[in-house]
């Protein structure tokens, strides 16, 4: 089987600075891809060459066979640690703006049942992150958990195939983290997601992802530190026994810890 996503010798280079070299990555449908690696290795450059944001300086980057088209598509979906979601406008509103945006790119607004049609998609995604009572707070109302549930729905909503994680959780207290591991398992596998996570929290990377990829200098020039990227230094395909159903039921049982907080 062909893989999803293929990266073929990709460079990425801002001036005269390497920052990766010679990264080759095949990713398989389904499969979720934890990535680590020290500061500054090039981890957030990876994930936007790959949500096309950013063109590498060499190699190609394939989905499904073809080349990446050369802007954002509605294929990938992304989620920073913080500060994705537009805070002048209610939960809800903030999952409807990304349908709106989709279908109606020039007013970005949408009428009638097309209206109520993104509102009844925004609401039931809102509910599958476990939002479904806090429709209408604004983030500002929001505990940073609720926030980064608020800005999983809205990359979401698109129904991306794969979604890319930058430090997702990295902001987050390890109560409300290890609630947030079972929902982005529960939405992988319910979703049929190909996710890409980096992570700084090792645990995290193994707990989550089925393979564990590391991004490091392999070489240094000690007069000229820009002169070498980072690379995959290792990759590791996780076996992983069949875990328990981590199905929570009512999307209500997710949010407590952060509504008693
Ligand atoms: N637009 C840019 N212009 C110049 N240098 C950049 C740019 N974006 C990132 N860098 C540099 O590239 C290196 C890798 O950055 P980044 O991908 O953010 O690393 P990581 O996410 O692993 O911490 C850093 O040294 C950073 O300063
Ligand atoms: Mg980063």
């Amino acid at each position: 089987m062909s893989a999803l996503l293929s990266l073929k010798d990709l460079w990425v280079e801002y001036g005269d600075k390497v920052v990766l070299e010679r990264v080759n990555l095949e990713v398989a449908a389904g499969s979720f891809v934890s990535v680590v690696g020290p500061s500054g290795a090039g981890k957030s450059s990876l994930l936007r060459v790959v949500l096309g944001q950013e063109q590498p300086t060499r190699g190609s980057i394939l989905l499904d066979g073809t080349p990446l088209a050369p802007e954002c598509g509605p294929d990938r979906g992304v989620v920073f640690q913080r500060y994705s979601v537009f805070p002048h406008l209610t939960a809800l509103r903030n999952v409807v703006m990304g349908l709106e945006l989709e279908q109606a790119p020039f007013s970005a607004r949408l009428f009638g049942s097309a209206r109520r049609a993104a509102r009844d998609r925004a609401a039931e995604m809102l509910g599958a992150v476990g939002l479904g009572h806090s429709l209408d707070l604004y983030p500002a109302e929001m505990s940073g958990g609720m926030q980064q549930r608020l800005a999983i729905a809205q990359a979401l909503i698109k129904r991306p195939r794969i979604l890319l994680l930058d430090e997702p959780f990295g902001a987050l207290d390890p109560g409300i983290r290890a609630d947030m591991h079972a929902l982005i398992t529960r939405l992988w596998r319910d979703y049929s997601l190909t996710i890409i996570m980096v992570t700084h929290d090792i645990k995290e990377a193994f707990q989550l992802g089925t393979r564990v990829l590391a991004l490091d200098k392999r070489r240094h020039d000690p007069h000229a530190p820009h002169r070498f990227g980072a690379t995959a230094v290792y990759d590791l395909a996780l076996t992983k026994r069949e875990e328990p159903s981590v199905d929570t039921g009512p999307e209500t049982t997710l949010v407590t810890r952060e509504d008693a907080a």
